[in-house]
């Protein structure tokens, strides 16, 4: 009886999301053109990656499967200080510290810096993962408008303790970059520390993928910066980067990293060869930005009208606005084989609606010319 109860909840709040038009499902990949996924570099299909990998655990002497414990108790390795050392090295930060992932970062870091007392100021489209980790601190916490600055000093004024400012470089849901120098120099002012998600600036901005803060000679002044591995780096996992004091605080304090197993020495492996692919190849990184540039050439000769998010990293959001003309417009272009996706409202807000095109390194010219061709023809043939 009590089963049926729970059962009968959950299926309604379903049935409430699947008249909404906005169920979620799990779907395989069907073979179309990759304008979707997060492996901006192509690193999570390269075989010389995934031979790379493989040597290096052949080569590994006696490696376990499991890690076997938290860091704390029996899962600390003298790989995983190792790959922290060179981290923090290739990011320009005095340490870093390894998390499960981006999500685990995130949740770790926010929800355990700012106590009781302190400010935490969050951009208004932080990730899901920001949002979790700030919703299990004690502090007092405000939004302020998405890159608004002035908003931001509004907050700032008014905060009290140690203040926080969270933001991601490269937002994942509209593209756009952070304007990072101003948020330094804002936080200066007010003596608060800046945190930034670089999980879409990874191997994507900085001469060797080291991320936006750095391409911007920033990292001295930013108190935390996210690395994850599992889009860029084509990999798992995430790295915070930062002063050795935010090390040692996060080994004492992040529940997120306390209280869960540590990533497996294959992992570590992984994101070792990942980043060493990273540093041997910057040309992949400059081939993503040249597709770029092409697509948005391709995209003004033959959609001269589209309204995009932002045009500066490989996410672009094509505006289509209303939910039915979105989701009927990127249906057309995955019929004609293409994988994007349309993100609807109430995700983004109503009017904002847009398909959301990842750029990358592996795409061909070819292929960018035929996906702006039928994103044209879908587009003439669902709105008047
Ligand atoms: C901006 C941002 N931060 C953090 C994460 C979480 O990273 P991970 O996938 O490694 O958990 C994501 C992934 O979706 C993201 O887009």
């Amino acid at each position: 009886m009590a089963l049926d109860s729970a059962k009968a909840s959950l299926t309604h709040r379903l049935n409430q999301r699947r008249t909404a038009g906005l169920l979620r499902q799990l779907r395989q990949p069907e073979g179309r053109v990759d304008f979707c996924s997060n492996d901006y570099l192509g690193l999570a299909r390269s075989e010389a990656l995934r031979r790379a990998i493989d040597q290096a655990v052949v080569e590994y002497p006696l490696l376990p499967s499991g890690s076997t414990g938290s860091r704390l108790l029996a899962g600390n390795t003298a790989l995983a200080e190792a790959l922290e050392a060179e981290l923090a090295d290739f990011h320009r930060a005095e340490a870093a510290l390894l998390f499960n992932s981006g999500y685990d970062a995130n949740v770790g870091l926010l929800a355990s810096l700012p106590q009781r007392g302190d400010t935490l100021l969050t951009d208004e489209l932080i990730h899901a993962s920001m949002i979790d980790g700030a919703r299990l601190s004690y502090a007092t916490r405000h939004k302020f408008r998405h890159n608004d600055l002035q908003d931001l000093e509004r907050h700032l004024r008014q905060a009290t303790g140690t203040v926080y400012v969270a933001v991601e470089s490269v937002y994942s849901m509209d593209g756009d970059l952070a304007p990072l120098p101003e948020l330094c120099d804002l936080c200066d002012r007010y003596g608060a520390a800046l945190i930034v998600d670089e999980a879409h600036a990874t191997g994507v901005f900085g001469s060797q993928g080291e991320g936006l803060v750095v391409a911007l000679g920033l990292e001295t002044r930013v108190f935390a910066r996210v690395h994850t591995f599992g889009k860029a780096l084509g990999v798992h996992g995430a790295v915070v980067v930062g002063p050795g004091v935010l090390r040692d605080y996060l080994i004492n304090f992040a529940r997120s990293f306390v209280y869960s197993t540590a990533l497996p020495p294959h992992s570590l492996l992984a994101i070792r060869c990942a980043y060493a692919q990273l540093r041997a190849e910057p040309e992949r990184i400059a081939r993503l930005h040249e597709n770029r540039w092409f697509f948005l050439q391709e995209a003004a000769e033959h959609l001269p009208d589209a309204g995009w998010t932002a045009t500066e990293s490989p996410i672009l959001g094509l505006l289509v606005p209303g939910n039915a003309a979105c989701r009927a417009v990127a249906e057309r272009v995955q019929a004609a084989g293409f994988d994007l996706r349309p993100i609807l409202s109430p995700t983004v807000p109503a009017g904002r609606e847009r398909i959301r095109i990842c750029l990358h390194a592996f795409h061909t010219e070819a292929e960018i010319r035929s996906l702006v061709r039928a994103i044209q023809s879908s587009l003439s043939s669902v709105t008047p």
